[in-house]
């Protein structure tokens, strides 16, 4: 079977780490074979970049700096876990990617949009996802969530104004990758977010197979 790279993106507190667990389990409960992982991390350099970027006591992290680690933590994980599962035949269910690093740095950090895409081209040569879900919730909702949250990584702990400015960030990647992006309203209870999930991705390799 060929492989897929499907990522899911969305704001803090969307679910991706719920949808992403039950739509492996389920992927895997039909027959295929499935990578569930996650940006930054993943693999082991990766997760220690993620510690360097989100450890709250990194208070003087340059913005420049912060997107160089997000795209390096990038680069090491697909070279390492992507494309040789992808190679392999293996659906790779990846949660967040290239988009996460368009809103929350291009936007959230202000260093734009183009800017950060051309560090990430370098990082990713071309790779787009197969399919990218984007979990589609409510600003307040989401802040919310992250409310409640007991830890609060360096990025959970950014302002209002800077969460508010990673949602106009994914509208503008919303509005650029519409071809690749799927948007599911992720406001409907979890059991409906994981089966339009479902549906999307199994219509994706069932259309592939017919091709
Ligand atoms: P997580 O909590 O979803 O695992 O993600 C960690 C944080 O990193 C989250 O606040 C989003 C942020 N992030 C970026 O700012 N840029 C990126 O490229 C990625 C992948 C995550």
């Amino acid at each position: 079977m060929k492989g897929y790279f499907i990522t899911f993106e969305g704001p803090d507190g969307s679910g991706k780490t719920t949808v992403a667990t039950e739509v492996c389990k389920r992927l895997t409960e039909l027959g295929y074979d499935v990578i569930h992982t996650r940006e930054p991390g993943g693999i082991g350099i990766s997760e220690d970049i993620r510690n360097i970027i989100l450890d709250p006591k990194n208070t003087m992290m340059d913005a420049k700096t912060e997107a160089l680690l997000y795209a390096a933590s990038r680069r090491q994980h697909l070279v390492e876990k992507v494309f040789p599962a992808v190679k392999e035949g293996k659906i790779v269910i990846c949660e967040r990617f290239l988009d996460s690093s368009l809103a929350y740095q291009g936007y959230g950090r202000n260093l734009g949009f183009d800017e950060v895409l051309s560090i990430n081209l370098f990082a990713i040569d071309n790779t787009y996802p197969d399919m990218t879900i984007y979990l589609d919730v409510d600003e307040q909702v989401g802040l919310d969530r992250l409310q409640d949250r007991s830890f609060k990584d360096r990025l959970d702990q950014e302002s209002l104004e800077f969460h508010h400015r990673v949602s106009q960030g994914y509208r503008e990647v919303l509005r650029r990758f519409k071809d690749r992006i799927t948007i599911i309203d992720a406001s409907k209870t979890k059991q409906e977010v994981i089966e339009a999930s479902m549906k999307e991705i199994l219509k994706l390799i069932n259309d592939q197979n017919a091709a």
